[in-house]
């Protein structure tokens, strides 16, 4: 049996590897998230979280000028509770740092109160930026239930 410390222990994080789309589409399928659009290209700025030879979470972010659109965070469910999903989320917050990124957007059905833990606060959707609304993945969400959510990145704020 191994406990949670250990399994947490043994995350490590890291890019998407050449022959991982695959992967990373059924991943985000199982945890009902969309991967239409999703393409190598994209997922150069994903990241995964892995334990052992498995990927067990996701995420990525679509940069367009200073903001971008945090998306397709995915923890897959026997991993669920046990900090992954705050990890990849504050590492990817890093990373869009480093890339120049400002301001962060999203748009959940789901997960609006994970990442009003994280920082992000509810704006109207059609208050973000025309070139983060014209984002495929932005655009699929016209239903009502969908929430908007942004976080300013200050310099070396998580
Ligand atoms: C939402 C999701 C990514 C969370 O991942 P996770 O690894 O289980 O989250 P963590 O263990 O890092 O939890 C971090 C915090 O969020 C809370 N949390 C976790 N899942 C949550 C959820 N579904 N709703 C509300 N809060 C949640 C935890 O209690 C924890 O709170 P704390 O910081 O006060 O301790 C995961 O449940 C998931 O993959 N869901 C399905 C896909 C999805 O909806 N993705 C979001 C797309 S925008």
């Amino acid at each position: 049996m191994c406990h949670d410390i250990e399994r947490f222990l043994t995350v490590t994080f890291s890019g998407i590897r050449i022959g991982e789309e695959p992967i990373i589409k059924k991943l985000l399928s199982q945890c009902g998230l969309y991967t239409t659009d999703i393409s190598e290209k994209k997922l150069i700025n994903f990241l995964v979280a892995r334990w052992g030879g498995e990927i067990i979470g996701t995420i990525g972010i679509e940069i367009v000028s200073d903001n971008a659109l945090v998306r397709s965070l995915a923890i897959s469910d026997k991993f669920r509770g046990q900090g992954v999903g705050k990890n990849l989320s504050t590492t990817i917050e890093g990373y869009a740092r480093s890339k120049g990124v400002k301001n962060l957007y999203l748009i959940t059905t789901t997960a609006e109160i994970f990442f009003a833990g994280r920082g992000y606060t509810l704006i109207p959707q059609q208050s973000a930026p025309e070139n983060v609304k014209n984002l495929d993945e932005f655009q699929r969400f016209t239903a009502k239930t969908a929430v908007c959510m942004y976080k300013k990145l200050g310099v070396g704020s998580i």
